[in-house]
């Protein structure tokens, strides 16, 4: 099998023929920016999100989650600096007319250059009104990242869930950003998904976790080309400074490495000073090497101390947390704010996937755990006896998995329509089945066929589902 590089606008076609993801609004027109997910993009979102909900929060002791108002109080975006200092750039390139944004600390570059111009800056959040109109308390925002909900919250979850430091506070959800020029497919978009973590320390703790063992290609700030080192390595050559970021950096590669990606498509980079954001002292981005170039997939900022002082301060508030030692309220520090776009990750799910098998068709390999249907079931005869047992099957299974019941056109067509959309196991029940009440579990990428007992169906595809077991490993 051959992965297959299609360019983003063959990617948004192929996406929209099959059912994953269409422009909202798509019958007048689309709507720049936003995006309607359909039967299959829906299931793959909602996996690619649990998936990173249980590696993230489910399954460490050191995290747990929250799901904030995305109508933030808007005195949260005032403390937080995101009315002030959240500005984008609008640059015109006079040649081709085209408009994007850049960041502050670009413009001078362009306002040298005589093919750009500089067309004004505006704040990319959304303004609504909560409540009757016209009375100026009513505008609010809606959020532009879902961190803000957790450090406002940071104290009630800490105590709450009697929590110690170093432990972390998860949140996904919408947020949204009036971009100037949404493009790319769903890469930039004007709502998309987050899934965030802050991460408090106390300010100098060390990392007590391992630093996972991932030959990666670094790029401190300043370096154009990069090297190949191991995280550790990084770290110990003060390449990453924080063992905490390698230690971050560490763990969301493993996570899409966990989720069938190949690593040589990631890379990590330092921001320069003047890239930081205003909030941040260092921050690191995890890479991915799209067919547009290498492009931000998740921030790492370390955010220190920054965000509860300014909650602190501006809702009079105390936010500081009793250190035992000392007996002394203090201001916990984000060390390591891994932020994704759920989106982003989409599409790095979606280019890993695509391929092709050797007749030319098309296999979409994703992770089992991801695939949107888990299972399709083809009953091969078109009688009562056979409808019956495949219904059984089908409304058994569709208890646990989103399952396909395709009963239309020949057995290759109904394995080549469900190997394009990434469904890893397609069941067929035959003439044996009703002599021996055995079926055929047919896997995806390898298209190989075993025999299977009808009452063993769940326990087989749960164990090879959540990858527990190889599909050669069945007898
Ligand atoms: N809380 C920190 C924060 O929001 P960010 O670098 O502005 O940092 C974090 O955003 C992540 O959110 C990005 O790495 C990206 O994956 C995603 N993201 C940001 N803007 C986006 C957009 N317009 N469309 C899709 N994803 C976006």
């Amino acid at each position: 099998m051959k992965q297959i590089r299609l360019s983003i606008d063959e990617m948004a076609a192929f996406r929209k023929r099959k059912g994953f993801i269409v422009k909202s609004g798509e019958i007048y027109g689309g709507f720049a920016g936003f995006w309607d997910y359909l039967f299959l993009g829906s299931e793959l979102k909602r996996n690619i999100k649990d998936s990173w909900w249980k590696f993230n929060v489910r399954d460490r002791e050191d995290v747990e989650g929250i799901d904030g108002a995305i109508i933030t109080h808007p005195k949260v975006w005032k403390a937080s600096g995101h009315v002030d200092s959240f500005i984008d750039h609008i640059v015109l390139n006079k040649k081709t007319k085209e408009k994007f944004k850049v960041d502050s600390y670009e413009v001078e570059k362009y306002k040298k250059s005589k093919d750009y111009s500089i067309e004004g800056s505006f704040n990319p959040m959304f303004v609504t009104s909560v409540g009757p109109k016209g009375s100026k308390s009513s505008i609010a925002y809606l959020r532009p990242e879902t961190a803000q909900s957790i450090f406002v919250n940071f104290k009630a979850v800490f105590e709450g869930a009697r929590m110690k430091l170093p432990c972390g506070i998860a949140q996904m959800g919408k947020s949204f950003r009036n971009e100037i020029a949404p493009r790319n497919f769903l890469f930039r978009s004007r709502e998309f998904d987050q899934m965030e973590i802050e991460y408090f320390i106390k300010p100098g703790m060390k990392c007590p976790y391992e630093i996972p063992k991932i030959k990666i290609l670094v790029l401190a700030s300043g370096d154009k080309k990069g090297k190949e080192l191991d995280l550790s390595e990084a770290h110990r050559k003060k390449i990453i400074k924080k063992d905490w970021h390698a230690y971050w950096l560490g763990q969301s590669l493993l996570w899409f490495k966990g989720l069938g990606c190949d690593l040589d498509n990631f890379r990590i980079r330092q921001h320069d000073k003047k890239e930081l954001s205003h909030y941040s002292t260092d921050c690191w981005d995890l890479e991915y090497n799209f067919p547009f170039g290498w492009k931000e997939l998740q921030g790492i900022a370390d955010r220190g101390d920054f965000d509860l002082k300014q909650h602190e301060k501006f809702s009079n508030s105390k936010l500081g947390i009793l250190d035992e030692d000392s007996n002394k309220r203090f201001l916990p520090s984000v060390v390591c704010e891994p932020s994704f776009g759920v989106e982003r990750s989409l599409l790095v799910f979606l280019y890993e996937a695509y391929s092709l098998n050797k007749k030319g068709n098309v296999i979409l390999k994703l992770d089992p755990k991801l695939a949107p249907v888990k299972v399709a079931i083809f009953p091969l005869i078109k009688k009562r006896e056979f409808e019956k047992i495949s219904k059984d099957i089908f409304n058994n299974l569709k208890r646990k998995w989103n399952v396909n019941y395709d009963e239309s056109g020949s057995v290759g067509r109904r394995y080549a329509r469900n190997d394009e959309i990434g469904t890893p196991f397609c069941i067929t029940i035959d003439d044996q089945t009703l002599k021996d009440k055995t079926v055929t579990i047919r896997e995806r990428d390898s298209q190989e066929q075993k025999r299977v007992k009808v009452s063993e169906i769940v326990n087989v595809l749960d164990g090879l589902i959540f990858g527990e077991k190889t599909f050669k490993e069945l007898s």
